[in-house]
């Protein structure tokens, strides 16, 4: 029977996913998006030596580097084309085989430009920064459960198109111009630059619930990948410091358009230590800056630079309590630790386990922003190892200290721990129990 996989992160974001997607699908023969757009941005490191090549990712499915993959792009993933065609090209570029490979849904709403314009006018606007990453993602989704979105298939009727398209940038240029002050966006140009997307697009559409269908009547395994991070999602993040999907394991199902039962396993890619990009709370929060500072060394060794914006990610201890919450909300099976080997040579490494909050001990994030920017952080302190991890490929070989606080980060977290990563590429990776096994 097929067994499929969902990955997703437990954190904010950026734990890693798309280089254990990559290492996972030598046991899988299709690779979902299911949520999120381009916001994301998932690094694949792939070779050794002068052989080695990394790939940036951020619509297409982290499955396309092998060749007998399919990717598919779900119904709940914001779809902007002109970014999705440059993607692509660049994988072509690179030789990589796309066309027969990519599936894309015709339900996925569109970002068109006046989604990003309002992204980043409102970003400028607010005081309260969120740091969205301005490609028009919350104006996407808001048009999605408002009713008015354009979505991939409109683009096959250009008469229907057109007038969709007037009524909803009357709207938005409304708001444009006399609300933030911008310069409206042009309805032609929109429509002229929407006409080619369509006539680029449609070889890549096919009905996405279907294909997934159908590959598991056939016994092909599926993987589901996430994008973001729980502490991201719409519902149950830091809210409003979040991103506009839900980034939960419970979307696969919805955004991909398949049932629930065919979610066999969850697997939570968690940092072993914290980072977040942008706005909002974050209680085990270090300061990058000083030089030989644990965050700092998390900072640059851990070259913790967001892919799509290029901002330096805030850095902290590990947060138990927040990933308690993760592994509430998302059903984890296991969990994958990345990144372990950033941690090598800090003497002394704390964990967030709890928070103090208005006089009262918790040991759960709570919910939405309001709650965790009033906690602060309880941090228990436990021996570093001095050793180089970078590369190790069996437990055994772990120092015994770092093994020791992968085991404190299992029962903190009450998940057992069923992956460890120790380099950015494939094979720089510990099995300790196989989740496709
Ligand atoms: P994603 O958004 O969750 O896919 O994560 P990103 O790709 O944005 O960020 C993770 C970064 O860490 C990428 O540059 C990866 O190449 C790198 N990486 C992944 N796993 C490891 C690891 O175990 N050790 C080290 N040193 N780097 C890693
Ligand atoms: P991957 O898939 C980290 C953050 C942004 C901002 C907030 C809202 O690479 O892990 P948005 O543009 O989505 O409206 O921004 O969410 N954010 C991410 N942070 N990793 C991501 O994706 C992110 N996608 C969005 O920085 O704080
Ligand atoms: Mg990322």
């Amino acid at each position: 029977m097929a067994k499929n996989l969902v990955v997703i992160g437990t954190q904010w974001g950026d734990e890693g996913k798309g280089k254990i997607v990559d290492w996972l699908t030598d046991h899988a023969e299709g690779v979902v998006r299911f949520q999120g757009g381009h916001n994301a941005g998932h690094t694949l490191v792939i070779g050794q030596g002068s052989n080695q090549k990394e790939y940036k990712l951020n619509l297409v499915p982290s499955g396309i580097i092998r060749k007998n993959v399919d990717c598919f792009i779900g119904n709940g993933v914001v779809l902007d084309i002109e970014h999705l065609l440059h993607e692509i090209k660049t994988l072509e570029n690179d030789g990589i085989e796309v066309k027969s490979r990519l599936f894309v849904s015709p339900g996925c709403p569109l970002i068109l430009k006046h989604h990003v314009a309002l992204d980043q006018a409102r970003e400028a606007k607010r005081e309260a920064k969120i740091g969205t990453t301005g490609k028009g993602i919350g104006p996407a989704y808001e048009d999605k459960v408002a009713r008015r979105s354009l979505r991939v298939y409109d683009l096959l009727n250009p008469d229907s198109f057109k007038k969709k398209l007037l009524e909803v940038m009357d709207y938005h240029n409304f708001v444009l111009q006399h609300y933030l002050k911008q310069d409206p966006i042009d309805v032609n140009q929109q429509f002229d630059l929407s006409m080619t997307h369509a006539e680029k697009i449609k070889p890549y559409l096919a009905d996405v619930s279907q294909k997934l269908y159908e590959a598991n009547a056939k016994n092909k395994n599926l993987l589901f990948e996430g994008a973001q991070g729980s502490l991201l999602d719409i519902d149950h993040g830091t809210y409003p410091y979040v991103t506009s999907s839900n980034c939960v394991s419970g979307q696969a199902a919805a955004g991909a358009g398949v049932g629930p039962h065919m979610l066999h396993y969850i697997l939570g890619i968690t940092k072993a230590y914290t980072t977040r990009v942008g706005g909002g709370p974050f209680p085990s929060e270090l300061d990058i800056e000083s030089e030989g500072a644990p965050g700092n060394q998390m900072s640059t060794k851990g070259k913790e630079i967001g892919t799509v914006t290029k901002r330096k990610r805030r850095c902290g201890w590990f947060d138990a309590a927040a990933l308690k919450r993760s592994a509430m909300i998302n059903s984890i099976s296991g969990l994958c630790i990345t990144k372990l080997d950033v941690l090598d040579g800090i003497k002394k490494i704390e964990i967030c386990v709890g928070y103090e909050l208005d006089g009262k001990k918790i040991d759960l994030l709570p919910l939405g922003a309001d709650q965790v920017e009033r906690c602060k952080p309880i941090l228990i302190e436990v021996d570093g190892w001095s050793e180089n991890t970078f590369g190790v490929k069996s437990w055994d070989d772990l120092p015994k200290n770092a093994q020791q606080y992968l085991k404190t980060l299992e029962k903190l977290c009450e998940v057992p721990i069923h992956v460890v990563s120790t380099g950015p590429e494939r094979d720089e990776t510990i099995v300790l129990k196989h989740p496709f096994e």
